[in-house]
């Protein structure tokens, strides 16, 4: 299968803000991507919008499956996501919120597929206790667990070691490994030790300057 994301002359603005312009980029199975920057250079903001969570202000974003285009609304199917700002259901259990997710997502026979997620990310024995009492760092796994369930072609990480402890640090690591040997990988984050997640680079600061130029008129 050929699984392709184009960025066109993606450009965003929160109304007299520009965030960014002109950002270019093709992504296939077996790519990677960093972005970096500073804090609000709009790393958040470029995932978000590849991700279809956001609209780009202008250009476009196109996923694409054999040449075919893939409806925005049926993106989510393909795409993994673990973000500060992605919330867990914290009144439920680490098993019962993947079993939402799975029923969301429409998988079959997901019981062994949790089983199996909650293990790679150290959680399994802690499955049956409430989110609302697990640390920040397990919080983080759980949204892994979440992420890699439906075993994603994308792959999107923000911020992807926030909260973890040196183990936790590992397994982003060897995720982040697999992930490029089967999908697409994109990783936002300011560590620039990171950034070697990544065989490409996209730096936002560097870009926002070229911007700035083009649009002070
Ligand atoms: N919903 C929003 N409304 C207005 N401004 C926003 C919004 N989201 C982000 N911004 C602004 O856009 C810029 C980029 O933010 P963000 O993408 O979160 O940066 P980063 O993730 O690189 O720290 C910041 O200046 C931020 O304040
Ligand atoms: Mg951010």
């Amino acid at each position: 299968m050929d699984f392709k994301i184009t960025l066109k002359n993606v450009r965003k603005n929160f109304s007299r803000l520009l965030v960014f312009d002109s950002v270019n980029f093709e992504l296939t199975i077996g790519s990677s991507l960093a972005i970096a920057g500073k804090n609000g250079s709009g790393k958040s903001t470029l995932v978000k919008i590849i991700a279809g969570l956001l609209s780009p202000s202008a250009g476009e974003v196109i996923y694409q499956i054999d040449g075919k285009k893939i409806d925005k609304l049926d993106w989510f199917k393909y795409i993994g996501f673990v973000a500060p700002y992605l919330q867990l259901y914290d009144e439920f259990t680490g098993y019962e919120n993947l079993e939402i997710l799975a029923r969301i997502r429409g998988l079959k026979n997901y019981k062994n597929k949790i089983e199996e997620v909650l293990k790679r990310v150290n959680l399994y024995a802690r499955r049956d206790d409430l989110v609302r009492g697990y640390s920040s760092g397990m919080k983080q796994r759980l949204k892994y667990a979440c992420a890699l369930l439906h075993e994603p072609i994308v792959l999107i990480l923000d911020e992807p070691t926030s909260n973890l402890d040196a183990e936790g640090v590992e397994m982003v690591w060897k995720i982040a490994q697999e992930q490029k040997k089967k999908g697409i990988l994109i990783v936002a984050t300011n560590e620039a030790e990171e950034l070697q997640m990544c065989e490409e680079v996209i730096n936002l600061d560097e870009l926002k300057l070229k911007s700035r130029e083009q649009i002070v008129k």
